[in-house]
């Protein structure tokens, strides 16, 4: 039975690195069609909203988003319609893996990493006010039942997944109530699961750490913040943020897109590397069984990289088009 999917093009190079992976989705064969719906920018001019109900209500019929980068104004203007779309559909945990492909230039070769990211809460929350002119406050919120959700998937992951080690990372030392009760909630869980190696880093050693050994590590589990800079810092270890997939996952609903944003600085230039959303595509048709379909693409993406056909990020000249036309006739070849 055909699956429908709800597609957020997103703005920027989100036309153009989804437009590839939808070619690519449909190439491996995958039954999917796609309900196209508009957040940001371009819905905020149409609707007066920047996230409207509709693509809520898009994701909530379909179950299944694969989604664009769409950009946030800075200092002004409307709130982030991807923390906004993850509060509330409840995405609570985002999986970020981070992995080495062959013929990638990086400065490491046996990088295998899951990033796990609290979705919902911690200095994400909004919640900031002036108390005074000159003075701001910025409330970061920790709750028992986000942390300890977010390190219960992290330690089923692991199970599902046969990983060994997951590392909670926090700076419990400065902000003992807080990052404490992370932390507190993550070893409770790991007491759980004994087939589970369980340890815990302050994030400024986790960051020297991570960039001199990162083979050294297997899952890290992080409140919203830390994770949201350890992942960029991630990608940057396998190859930049072209390569790199994210799934938002709730109890029911699922959101794919890449952890990179939406790239003013190459837009429109028909320059973007679509890996990263490509990737995020397997992992949604791995989610959805469609476990033939994504190793296609898998395999696709290892051979176009390993005959040296890259995207300009990657030191290659392809361009977002011919780099999805490779994959495409590579998974024709197959
Ligand atoms: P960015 O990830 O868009 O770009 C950072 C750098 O990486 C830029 O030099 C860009 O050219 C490069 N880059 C990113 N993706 C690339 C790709 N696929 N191929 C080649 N090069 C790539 O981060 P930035 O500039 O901080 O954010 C731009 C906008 O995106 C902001 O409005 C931000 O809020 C939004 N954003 C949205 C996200 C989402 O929708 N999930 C996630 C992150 C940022």
């Amino acid at each position: 039975m055909t699956k429908t999917i709800t597609l957020i093009e997103g703005d920027g190079i989100g036309p153009e690195v989804t437009a590839a992976a939808t070619r690519v989705v449909s190439a491996a064969g995958a039954d999917v069609e796609w309900d196209r719906q508009a957040a940001g920018v371009d819905a905020m001019e149409a609707h007066g909203k920047p996230l409207p109900d509709s693509v809520l209500e898009s994701i909530e019929r379909n179950g299944v988003a694969l989604k664009g980068p769409v950009t946030t104004p800075v200092g002004r203007g409307f709130r982030s319609v991807n923390v906004e779309l993850r509060k509330t559909l409840n995405l609570y945990a985002n999986l970020r893996p981070v992995e080495t492909l062959p013929s990638v230039p990086s400065r490491y070769e046996t990088v295998d990493l899951v990033v796990v990211r609290e979705n919902t809460e911690g200095l994400y929350s909004g919640l900031e006010h002036t108390v005074v002119d000159g003075v701001v406050e910025s409330l970061k919120i920790v709750t028992r039942k986000a942390s300890t959700r977010i390190a219960r998937f992290a330690f089923e992951y692991a199970v599902a997944n046969s990983r060994k080690r997951v590392t909670a990372v926090h700076k419990a030392n400065i902000m003992k109530l807080s990052d404490g009760l992370f932390l507190q909630c993550c070893r409770e869980v790991a007491e759980e699961y004994e087939a589970i190696e369980f340890d815990d880093r302050i994030i400024d050693a986790l960051c020297m750490q991570l960039v001199s050994r990162p083979e050294n590590f297997d899952m890290l589990v992080l409140p919203n913040l830390y994770g949201d800079i350890v992942s960029d810092l991630a990608a940057g270890l396998v190859g930049g943020l072209g390569m790199t997939p994210g799934a938002n996952l709730g109890d029911e609903l699922a959101v794919f897109e890449a952890v990179h944003g939406s790239a003013p600085d190459i837009a429109g230039r028909n320059v973007a590397n679509p890996s990263a959303v490509i990737q995020s595509a397997i992992l949604m048709l791995e989610h959805l069984g469609m476990r033939e379909e994504a190793a296609r693409i898998r395999t696709a993406l290892r051979d176009v990289l390993a005959r040296g056909i890259r995207t300009r990020d990657l030191g290659g000249s392809a361009d977002t088009t011919e780099f999805a036309d490779a994959l495409v006739r590579s998974i024709e070849a197959s």
